[in-house]
């Protein structure tokens, strides 16, 4: 059965401000993004994390932010531009089976997938995709609500991660959520392990 796309009036909620009372990107974040980065935001929807992720990478960073639905893109696009942050930013379209990303093998040091694994029809891809795009020292943050992802069901996604060439470094606490990060398996390790 289709895995059910987080609807666009549900991107607005999630954009708003309210939400940083409970979950702030730069102390989510700020540990893992220096400046000039080039990152990646996956499953970005109007831009909550992308906006901030924007303002950690600076002038010589960029933020990629990919996402399965138009509307949410051309949302972000808005904001970013009110924002004065469209310059470090780029947006694609992807497909649901496809992240789009092929061209960016190694160039990636980090990448967020925030509240989207659990809306991807193959979750194996997913994974085969992000690892080919990541730097060898390069790290992913899966972070999936608690309200829709049980933890029977996250330690799958570990599993599969694991399974795509990614090891386990630690997990973060986040709010409501359950969250990994991921880094390459025998690569050395950039960020403390606790
Ligand atoms: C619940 S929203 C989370 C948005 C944002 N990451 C956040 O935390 O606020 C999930 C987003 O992932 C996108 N999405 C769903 N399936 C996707 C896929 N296969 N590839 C890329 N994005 C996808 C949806 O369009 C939606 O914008």
């Amino acid at each position: 059965m289709a895995k059910r796309v987080c609807p666009v009036w549900v991107g607005y909620i999630l954009a708003s401000p309210v939400r940083r009372l409970f979950q702030n990107p730069e102390k989510i974040l700020g540990s893992y993004v220096e400046e000039g980065m080039e990152v990646v935001d996956i499953g970005c929807a109007m831009g909550f994390f992308s906006l901030p992720l924007a303002r950690m990478v600076g002038s010589n960073g960029k933020v990629i932010c990919v996402d399965v639905q138009e509307k949410m893109i051309r949302s972000l696009e808005k904001r970013a531009r009110k924002a004065g942050l469209w310059s470090r930013i780029e947006t694609r379209t992807c497909h649901p089976d496809s992240l789009c990303v092929n061209d960016l093998k190694e160039q990636i040091d980090f990448a967020l997938a925030s509240a989207v694994v659990h809306e991807v029809p193959d979750v194996s891809r997913f994974f085969s995709e992000a690892y080919e795009m990541m730097k060898p020292t390069g790290r992913l943050l899966i972070v999936e609500p608690k309200g829709h992802v049980s933890k029977k069901a996250f330690d799958r996604t570990a599993s599969v991660a694991e399974q795509s060439g990614f090891k386990v470094i630690k997990s973060p606490r986040i709010r409501r959520s359950r969250s990994i990060l991921l880094g390459k398996k025998g690569k050395s390790q950039r960020f403390p392990s606790s």
